[in-house]
């Protein structure tokens, strides 16, 4: 019997992405109070990890289902709720491709901060958000933007040097970041362009330690990047993936006792 791996799950199950998670809880917190979040109020977040901006949208009472691909931090999530005594928030695995397990109009707001966007299919994804999501609620997606000369751009656009090309019909994560794209999508769900906006917003990574040390951290637990490293190994060219890397974390860099580096990304609300 041959079982089927799934790419996209494997890649996110692939070393840790806790510890990059870890310095992103400051930006996350922020980005939750913007969403106007009550008591009561049942919020979807997909693409969660292990709850950067889950568990603060619990903590501000809402009731939240976080939803990931990757077990092993739907496993993290979890565990984290329950150490915070959050008993309104719980994780459950799924693919933000097919939410067949979730039903019709179920959320008021549905959230997916860097998350969604690597789901295949985005045109499915589209959909699926838009179907959870209760008539009058609303969907705000967070979206690394191709190009963009701040942090996250330039890591794929420099990793994506070292690695073979992707397989035919590969559609890249960094789409969701132009705008057009997103209105199509979104249109392809049934909404109107009127119902979509965008604004360009920063989350921060903090990191205690050195660019270098970040850098590190990437290369042993984020999976995009690690694939990146196994190909660089392949071709002799790991040295030089990781100079690349270690002068652009160090140029980002504006802090002077560890590293603080601000990355900018589009942010889509779409009212249903
Ligand atoms: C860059 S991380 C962001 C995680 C979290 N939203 C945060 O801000 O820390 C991307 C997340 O999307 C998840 N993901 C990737 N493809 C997915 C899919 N098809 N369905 C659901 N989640 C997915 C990954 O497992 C990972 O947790």
């Amino acid at each position: 019997m041959s079982t089927t791996i799934n790419p996209n799950k494997a890649l996110w199950e692939k070393g840790d992405f806790t510890r990059i998670a870890e310095t992103m809880r400051e930006s996350g917190e922020a980005l939750v109070t913007t969403l106007g979040i009550t008591e009561g109020l049942e919020v979807l977040d997909l693409g969660c990890g292990d709850g950067t901006t889950a568990l603060p949208a619990a903590r501000l009472g809402a009731n939240v289902l976080g939803v990931d691909i990757a077990s092993n931090l739907v496993e993290a999530g979890n565990a984290r709720a329950q150490s915070l005594g959050l008993t309104n928030c719980r994780f459950q695995e799924g693919d933000a491709s097919d939410l067949s397990e979730l039903e019709d109009d179920s959320f008021d707001l549905v959230v997916s901060i860097f998350g969604a966007m690597f789901a295949p299919r985005p045109f499915d994804v589209a959909k699926e958000l838009v179907r959870v999501t209760r008539p009058g609620g609303r969907i705000v997606m967070g979206n690394w933007i191709p190009n963009d000369p701040t942090l996250v751009a330039q890591i794929l656009k420099i990793s994506s040097a070292y690695t073979p090309p992707p397989p035919e019909g590969f559609v890249s994560p960094m789409t969701w970041g132009i705008e057009k794209n997103v209105l199509d999508r979104f249109a392809g769900a049934g909404v109107p362009a009127d119902k979509v906006s965008f604004a360009r917003d920063t989350f921060t990574f903090d990191y205690p330690r050195s660019p270098a040390q970040f850098v590190d951290e990437f290369r042993n637990y984020y999976g995009p990047t690690m694939n990146a490293f196994d190909a660089a190994e392949k071709n002799g060219k790991a040295a030089d993936l990781q100079k690349e890397l270690v002068d652009l974390f160090t140029s980002q860099n504006t802090s002077t006792q560890g590293t603080k580096i601000p990355a900018t990304f589009l942010r889509v609300t779409v009212t249903r």
